[in-house]
């Protein structure tokens, strides 16, 4: 905010300079775009003592501008730069003050025969980037004792520069989560690719481990660190040779030796990624989930002690998908029989708060494998077996 403006509203106005500046220091301090855009909305409405403000951003890809909005929930609006006032604030830049809305042509009556709201007055504000490109509109609707003044203009200005600072750093981030996350998503394909039989697996697994460790009380990052250790799990597959991996019926001991490697070699890729620090285990949990509770799993027989809780989730996972997903050489085995097998390896294999957590969530368990049956491999004539390489129970 400009010193002279400061001044002037510190000596009119010292509430409302305590409100602006502890909502710019509170604007610096979310990163998520929803939740700033709707703290930017009601500092607006706050500072300028307005009835209410929409934040809209441009999405110049699609040359478009959209907000969330409440409408009986909360929907996101989308109408082309340069449609409508705020279509044509984001084009030109320019403020478009308007004191009496049904007495001026620009103010389409429309949207309040929608929601039943009666504008009186709005002021519509383009929030300008570092770049000097308008990123979004500010549109403020109803000042208390209206309509908006030059001052209002002036107040909404130095806001909307903080505000456009905190939404650019916003997408910057969100930007780089979406590249972050495709590029896991990407890894997981390629290795569902290389094998029919394990068509779609990574995914799948993934969904069911959400589910368990949502059960068992997980959310926010532990859910996010989770999907991913469960999407790259079986990324040493990448290693294996085809004519092993692709095998369809048993392995020899020393084929069956060669495949286990996989888990390690899981960690070992990982560790090349650089993961944020709140994903730093990833690699661990992924390259732990064919270790078992009595410590005769694989790569390293750890003792249940050493095993991580996200990898014991993807363990159960795991085998839960072998089981109910159709494979080359067994059928799709019912949730029933597939949870009773996994009853049996309770305590010896599984974590048997992992396996209560999967009786607990068998609805949406359930509800999954129908929805997640498209992506199983195609049928073929199937020997109602278990592999050596998913034998669940198995004492190799
Ligand atoms: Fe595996
Ligand atoms: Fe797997």
């Amino acid at each position: 905010m400009s010193e002279r403006l400061e001044r002037r509203i510190r000596k009119d106005d010292p509430a409302k300079l305590e409100v602006i500046l502890d909502v710019t220091r509170r604007l610096m301090s979310v990163t998520d775009l929803d939740a700033l855009l709707e703290l930017i909305a009601q500092a607006t409405t706050q500072v300028l003592k307005a009835d209410r403000a929409t934040i809209f951003l441009v999405d110049a890809d699609r040359g478009e501008l959209w907000s969330k909005v409440a409408l009986g929930g909360v929907q996101e609006i989308r109408f082309p730069v340069g449609a409508g006032i705020s279509g044509e604030v984001a084009r030109t830049g320019t403020i478009i003050n308007i004191p009496d809305a049904y007495a001026d042509p620009r103010f389409l009556r429309r949207f309040d025969q929608v929601t039943g709201y009666r504008t009186r007055n709005l002021l519509t504000f383009p929030m300008t980037g570092a770049q000097g490109t308008v990123i979004g509109v500010f549109q403020v609707l109803n000042k208390a004792e209206g309509p908006f003044t030059k001052e209002d203009e002036e107040t909404l200005s130095s806001l909307a520069s903080s505000a456009a600072v905190a939404v650019e750093n916003a997408q910057l981030l969100a930007a780089q989560r979406k590249l972050w996350l495709s590029l896991v998503e990407t890894l997981a394909v390629t290795i569902d690719a290389r094998d029919q039989q394990t068509a779609g697996h990574s995914r799948r697994v993934t969904r069911y481990a959400e589910i368990i460790g949502r059960a068992m009380g997980w959310q926010g990052p532990q859910i996010e660190r989770l999907r991913t250790a469960a999407l790259l799990h079986d990324y040493g597959k990448i290693a294996v040779r085809d004519g092993v991996l692709q095998k369809p019926g048993k392995l020899d001991d020393k084929e069956f030796a060669y495949m286990k490697a996989h888990a390690e070699k899981t960690g070992e890729f990982l560790g090349y990624l650089e993961f944020p620090s709140d994903m730093r285990e990833v690699p661990l949990i992924a390259a732990q989930h064919h270790e078992r509770m009595d410590g005769k799993g694989y790569p390293s027989g750890l003792p249940a002690s050493q095993i991580l809780p996200g990898a014991r989730i993807v363990a159960a996972a795991d085998i839960f998908d072998a089981l109910t997903a159709r494979r080359y050489y067994k059928p799709p085995y019912p949730v029933a029989k597939t949870l009773e097998i996994m009853d049996g390896m309770a305590g010896d294999h599984l974590d048997p708060l992992v396996v209560a957590a999967v009786h607990r969530a068998l609805p949406e368990l359930e509800a999954a494998v129908e929805e997640l049956k498209s992506t199983w491999p195609e049928a073929v004539d199937a020997e109602a077996e278990l592999s050596e390489r998913d034998q669940p129970a198995g004492s190799r």
